[in-house]
């Protein structure tokens, strides 16, 4: 199972830059820019990993992003990120960042975009990449506007907007005039919503942010009318199975929805979310619903045919990608 895990090409969707910073690689940047880190050995920093709710994990998240502080600092994650995609793979990635982590430190657009650039040239097409600017959802709308007028000049590669951080409490709407503002710059529109906050949250991404892509989504599930309609409108939801166990959004694995959500006519696809903080890349979080989940070959093809649908590439790619991926499997894949 797991060659064939490994054989689909698939694409990723759902995966914060910041969210793959291994603790050795935390080591060694703190290092390197003479950082002290709270924590002294990488033992202890997975032991820290013990999450009971988002906030939890965004504290400890946000504490080790500080580690990264120069352009070869961000350039050596993106690296790493990509080379193990590429093992996993993974043919196309859409990338989230948050630049508000950054820039509250200090660190300027040109200092993680250079990074971030320069790695995903240097990967070549292994996987291709682009970049979805995400605003931080705790801090304010003005800011979230305010950081996308801060980042005009710094686009080239980026695709998109998001939203991420804390949810609950933090309805869509507030963050309405960035989105409308990077609709006018053209860009793409996904936001986190339906994973610890209500399936409202979910309504309000689409009908007031516009957004092209729900991250997350399981809470949709308790909207029977807002199922319907994903279906009937074919909105992907980048599902994250490690993740929703690591922060008790779903109790355990094998109460995993994605099932349901596949079985309801939900264009589901599977991703990592934070693959340093929960556990695994997306090769597992592929492998560990499979076995958990009792699912077959044909629904691990019709995960990573989802995975291509859903993405941001051009539909000439998406039938190539599909094409290879079917050449994989001669079964073929079942619609979504
Ligand atoms: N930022 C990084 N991971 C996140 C998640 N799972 N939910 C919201 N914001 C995040
Ligand atoms: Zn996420």
């Amino acid at each position: 199972m797991t060659d064939l895990i490994r054989a689909l090409p698939k694409t990723e969707l759902h995966v914060h830059i910041e969210g793959t910073l291994e603790p050795e690689m935390m080591f060694r940047l703190a290092a390197r820019n003479g950082y002290e880190l709270p924590f002294s050995t990488v033992e202890e920093v997975r032991a820290a990993y013990r999450f009971t709710e988002l906030q939890d994990f965004l504290d400890i998240y946000y504490r080790g992003a500080a580690v990264l502080q120069t352009p070869e600092d961000f350039y050596d994650l993106m690296t790493a990120y990509l080379r193990r995609a590429a093992d996993d793979g993974v043919r196309h990635a859409e990338i989230f960042f948050d630049p508000q982590t950054h820039t509250a430190r200090g660190v300027g657009f040109e200092v993680f975009m250079t990074g971030f650039r320069e790695a995903i040239a240097d990967a070549g097409s292994t996987p291709s990449a682009s970049l979805i600017l995400c605003f931080l959802r705790h801090l304010s709308g003005e800011a979230a506007a305010a950081t996308l007028r801060a980042a005009e000049g710094h686009l080239d590669g980026v695709v998109g907007v998001g939203l991420d951080s804390s949810e609950r409490g933090r309805p869509p709407r507030l963050f309405e005039e960035a989105f409308v503002l990077a609709r006018s710059l053209g860009l793409h529109a996904v936001a986190h919503a339906g994973e610890e906050g209500p399936a409202e949250y979910v309504t309000g991404a689409l009908d007031v942010l516009g957004v092209e892509r729900i991250d997350h989504g399981v809470r949709s599930l308790e909207d029977p009318e807002l199922v319907a309609r994903l279906v009937r409108d074919h909105v992907p939801l980048t599902v994250c199975p490690l993740s929703n166990v690591a922060l008790r959004v779903i109790p355990n694995l094998a109460d995993h929805p994605l099932g349901v959500m596949m079985d309801a006519g939900l264009l589901v696809s599977v991703n990592s979310d934070d693959p340093a903080y929960f556990g695994g890349y997306v090769a597992d979080n592929y492998r560990s619903v499979a076995e958990s989940l009792g699912f077959d070959d044909a629904r691990l093809l019709t995960l990573a045919r989802n995975s291509v649908v859903s993405s941001f590439l051009d539909e000439g790619e998406k039938k190539t990608l599909i094409a290879e991926l079917e050449s994989v499997h001669p079964e073929g894949t079942r619609a979504s």
